[in-house]
C-alpha cells in the first residue's frame, strides 16, 4: 500500500482531483490532507471525501515538531504540495529526501520564487508577453520553486488572456497531469 500526504492552503481543487484519481485504487491511500488555513476550501472537500485533516499555524509549523511528527507517523511514500504557500522547513526536507513534490503554475525556472503564487504568476507571464506558460511539477528543496524538475506541461498564452483565463488553462493542465505524474513516481519507487 502506497501512502500520500497532501498539503494545501486554498480551494484544494487539485487535492480533490488527486484523491478522486486514486479513490478506486486499492494500492494507494491519501492518509491526510494538511492545511495551514482553518477556513481553506480544501478542508470541506476533504470532509466530503472522508479524508483525515490536520490544521496547523505558523508557530506549530516552524517552532514545534508537531507536523513533522505527524508526517513521520504517517510514513508517507510521497508528500504532495497542491497549492501550499509556505516554504517547507529544512528539517522536513531533510527528513523526506526526494519524497516531497510541488506543483507550480508556470514554467520554472521563470516566474517562481517567494511571492510568486496565484494570479501574480499569471499577471507576470502576461506582462512579459510570453507566448506560452504551463505547469511545473518538481521536487521540493529548502528554496521556493528551485528543486529538480520532474515534469512540465505547456499551454499557449493568447492575446486577450487575463490572469483568470490563463489560470483556467493552467488548472486544466494540472488536473490532467498531476495525478498521473504522482502515480508514475509511486510506481518507480
Ligand atoms: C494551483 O494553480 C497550483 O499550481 C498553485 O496553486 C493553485 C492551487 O489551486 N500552486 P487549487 O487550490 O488546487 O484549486
Amino acid at each position: 500500500m502506497k501512502n500520500i500526504v497532501l498539503f494545501a492552503s486554498g480551494s484544494g481543487s487539485n487535492a480533490e482531483n488527486i484523491a478522486l484519481f486514486f479513490r478506486d485504487n486499492p494500492d494507494v491511500e491519501i492518509s491526510y490532507i494538511l492545511s495551514n488555513r482553518s477556513n481553506a476550501g480544501v478542508l470541506e472537500r476533504a470532509k466530503n471525501l472522508n479524508i483525515r485533516t490536520f490544521v496547523f499555524d505558523r508557530k506549530m509549523f516552524l517552532e514545534t515538531d508537531e507536523v513533522l511528527s505527524l508526517l513521520k507517523k504517517s510514513d508517507p511514500d510521497l508528500i504532495v504540495l497542491a497549492g501550499f504557500l509556505w516554504l517547507i522547513p529544512e528539517k522536513m526536507v531533510k527528513a523526506f529526501p526526494d519524497k516531497i513534490i510541488n506543483i507550480h503554475p508556470a514554467l520554472l525556472p521563470q516566474y517562481g520564487g517567494k511571492g510568486m503564487y496565484g494570479d501574480r504568476v499569471h499577471q507576470a507571464v502576461i506582462d512579459n508577453d510570453e507566448k506560452e506558460s504551463g505547469i511545473t511539477i518538481h521536487y521540493v528543496n529548502e528554496k521556493y520553486d528551485e528543486g529538480d524538475i520532474i515534469f512540465q506541461g505547456k499551454c499557449a498564452v493568447e492575446k486577450g488572456d487575463t490572469p483568470e483565463t490563463l489560470a483556467q488553462k493552467v488548472h486544466l493542465l494540472e488536473y490532467e497531469h498531476f495525478p498521473r505524474v504522482i502515480q508514475q513516481l509511486l510506481e518507480n519507487q
